[in-house]
């Protein structure tokens, strides 16, 4: 099965959580998009859903699917949205797509966040992939020098603004074994907006999609 397989594969599994005529939250990235498509030809028609991206945003208009303001949806039962790397906490590193602020307010705004993701993102200690920083652009090189004395070699998202109009830095090297203090670390620092690490609201259950077709359930 190839990976885009296994991602769409985790992206229907997700369908067991949508309710009917629900507002639900979309997460972004390309599992995220198959849950769109999925979502669009699904016989439980939801009544809209909190984007986490112009780009989701754009997909979900598509579809014909409503788009809410979340600041008139009120709390989200559901998010669903893909990610990075998971560990066996659940805890993520998302935002290689640069959506990571709307998608962690999203998720901080929602009961059940369910992960889909193709089974190559599931590590034991999070940091192979480069966690991603959204940072005020006039920050950038003060964060750099901050998160260089927190270990890690950040470097700047080339050609890169986000859609709240930021930088990303993005930090390599860097073995996260206490993803919930970094978290809050890199959070702390002046001019980060946020970074990408989903550990202090983690997902509440990972679907896995898997070479043999099937998908893993996994729960914290
Ligand atoms: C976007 C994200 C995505 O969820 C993450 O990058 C995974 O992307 P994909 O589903 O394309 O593998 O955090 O900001």
């Amino acid at each position: 099965m190839t990976t885009d397989n296994m991602k769409k594969a985790a992206a229907v599994a997700a369908l067991e959580w949508v309710e009917k005529d629900s507002i639900i939250g979309v997460g972004t990235g390309s599992t995220a998009n198959h849950f769109i498509d999925a979502l669009a030809d699904w016989h439980s028609p939801v009544k809209g859903a909190v984007a986490s991206s112009d780009a989701t945003a754009a997909r979900l208009k598509a579809a014909d699917i409503e788009i809410y303001d979340l600041n008139s949806s009120g709390t989200l039962s559901l998010y669903v949205d893909g990610a990075d790397e998971a560990n066996p906490a659940l805890h993520l590193i998302k935002g290689g797509g640069g959506a990571l602020t709307r998608e962690k307010i999203v998720a901080a705004a929602s009961i059940n966040f369910i992960c889909i993701a193709d089974a190559s993102k599931k590590v034991d200690v999070l940091g192979g992939f480069p966690l991603p920083v959204e940072v005020i652009p006039m920050a950038r090189s003060y964060v750099a020098r901050e998160i260089v004395k927190l270990g890690g070699d950040p470097e700047l998202r080339d050609q890169f603004t986000t859609d709240n109009g930021n930088v990303i830095l993005d930090i390599h090297n860097m073995k996260i074994t206490d993803p919930i203090q970094l978290e809050s670390q890199i959070n702390q620092l002046a001019g980060v907006v946020t970074c990408g690490l989903f550990a202090g609201r983690p997902a509440d259950v990972l679907l896995l999609g898997k070479e043999d077709g099937t998908v893993e359930r996994i729960t914290a």
